[in-house]
């Protein structure tokens, strides 16, 4: 079964999780890239970044083209942002006609709005088989528990 990782992480949460199921499931990974830059500091990178979810911005990715004819598989990894999934994710879905693939989801957050945006994730996505979710709150700042958890969620999405 061919697996997929696609992530975007701006402060490096998703990203550690993203790594580590990718190389228990030696799938490949692919980092989301945006053109727009959010600040990264204080105020402005929740309002900017919270913004940018409720007005529905798509911003440009930067990635090469994506082949996804290749993967049966396709595991999306996202920060919850305003109890959302990103921008950059959101460009990811619009772009990429997504259809009949077998789709699991993860997400990193503060605290609050994994169920939301796992809701959101599924109704973006309609035509696919979900094979699972599961959230980490700030992972980093956690890394045993949370990389053994990931080791753990991506074993079981492999005997599906
Ligand atoms: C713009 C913005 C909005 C956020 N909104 C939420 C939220 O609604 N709920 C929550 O629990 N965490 C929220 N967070 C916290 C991030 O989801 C959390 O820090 C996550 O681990 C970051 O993942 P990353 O390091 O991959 O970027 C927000 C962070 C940012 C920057």
């Amino acid at each position: 079964m061919s697996t997929l990782i696609v992530y975007f992480s701006f402060d490096g949460n998703t990203k550690f999780i993203a790594e580590k199921i990718a190389e228990t499931l030696n799938a490949d990974i692919i980092e989301l890239k945006t053109s727009k830059k959010y600040p990264t500091e204080g105020f402005l990178k929740y309002f900017c970044g919270g913004k940018s979810v409720i007005f529905g911005e798509e911003p440009k990715l930067t990635n090469n083209s994506i082949d996804l004819n290749r993967y049966e598989t396709i595991v999306i990894g996202t920060p919850v942002w305003a109890g959302s999934y990103t921008p950059p994710i959101k460009s990811f879905i619009r772009q990429y006609k997504i259809q009949g693939k077998q789709i699991a989801l993860f997400a990193s957050h503060g605290g609050n709005g994994a169920e939301k945006c796992f809701a959101k994730l599924k109704e973006a996505l309609p035509g696919n088989k979900f094979i699972g979710e599961t959230a980490y709150v700030e992972p980093k700042k956690n890394p045993e528990d949370s990389s053994s958890k990931a080791v753990r969620w991506a074993s079981d999405i492999l005997a599906v």
